[in-house]
């Protein structure tokens, strides 16, 4: 058997590279015990609570199919879950999302108070520029590119506009357009930035990050509706946080909008476009792929 024909192992690549990960996390952020500790212990209590890392993961896969160094991509991986956690954090905060478990640990704020909470998020969001900048500029990719790529993805017209439309749709009978627009940018951008900051950390070609950001796009829409699903499919146990609060908040998802059984086919066929996406790839974007096919297929 070729190299090429033996099956990927998802599993310990994800286990390795995340590993990776989290070494240049803890590098790249103030110790636990450095003044005022409070907020460094709040920042790294959350980003070390147990996260999947799908996102840094996304960034070293596509650097991988490019032909890149994991060395090159690990700023944009650790900044991405930087911007990730920060979300999360707001989310979950009571005037939004108001939830008391994360990551199979009680919410930042509730273990610092909802001040630090507030704090440990802007804290990591700014943290994110600050580790994005240190990244190597390449021959397409200038920092200024690369700036703007996580800017862009997490500011007011794409990460905070899903945000903002989510809390405003609460209770409201949405139609799916506008759970899509929702979809889009609270969850699909930030999946696509780090596709993207992943090709450009290993200079891809244009053609490249087209394909790339079609990737994205489609592997970030199927994120959210499987994320809607398993709000209603699974247990707080498997989780890791509060199962069946989007119907308790009334909130506006693919299962309340179409059913279960639909919203399943809907993740099936986005998964199915982001596989085509990869075409040009010509098989050396395996552990894109494999990455594809495990978030369709998650239990948590
Ligand atoms: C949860 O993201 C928030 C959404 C955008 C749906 P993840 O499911 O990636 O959460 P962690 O990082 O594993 O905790
Ligand atoms: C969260 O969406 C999206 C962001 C944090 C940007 P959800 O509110 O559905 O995420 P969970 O279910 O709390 O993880
Ligand atoms: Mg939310
Ligand atoms: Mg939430
Ligand atoms: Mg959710």
């Amino acid at each position: 058997m070729s190299r090429s024909d033996r099956p990927f192992d998802l599993a310990a690549w994800l286990e390795t590279h995340s590993r990776s990960v989290d070494a240049a996390l803890d590098r790249f952020l103030p110790k636990a015990s450095v003044r005022p500790a409070t907020i460094h212990k709040a920042m790294r209590y959350s980003l070390f609570a147990g996260g999947k890392r799908m996102r840094p993961a996304l960034v070293l896969a596509a650097a991988e199919a490019c032909g890149g160094r994991e060395v090159d991509a690990l700023p944009a991986a650790c900044a991405v879950e930087c911007i990730h956690t920060y979300s999360l954090i707001h989310d979950d905060l009571p005037s939004m999302d108001n939830d008391d478990f994360r990551r199979g640990k009680p919410t930042n704020h509730k273990v610092f108070g909802e001040g630090i909470a507030v704090l440990a998020g802007d804290a990591l969001l700014t943290q994110a520029f600050e580790i994005v900048a240190q990244s190597r500029a390449r021959a397409r990719y200038s920092h200024q590119d690369l700036v703007l790529e996580l800017a862009k993805a997490g500011g007011p017209l794409q990460l905070i506009a899903g945000q903002v439309a989510d809390l405003e749709g609460e209770g409201k009978d949405l139609s799916v357009p506008d759970l899509r627009y929702i979809h889009e940018r609270k969850t699909s951008a930030l999946l696509c930035a780090s596709v993207r900051l992943g090709g450009m950390s290993a200079n891809c070609t244009p053609t490249q990050l087209k394909a790339l950001t079609a990737f994205g796009y489609n592997v970030g829409l199927a994120f959210q509706v499987i994320d809607d699903i398993l709000d209603v499919t699974q247990s707080t146990e498997k989780l890791g946080k509060t199962a069946g609060k989007d119907v308790a908040a009334q909130k506006a998802t693919y299962p309340r909008l179409v059913g279960l059984e639909k919203s399943r086919k809907i993740a099936a066929q986005l998964t199915r476009k982001a596989y085509d996406a990869l075409d040009p790839f010509r098989g050396k974007a395996r552990a894109l792929d494999a990455i594809a096919r495990y978030l369709l297929e998650r239990d948590h």
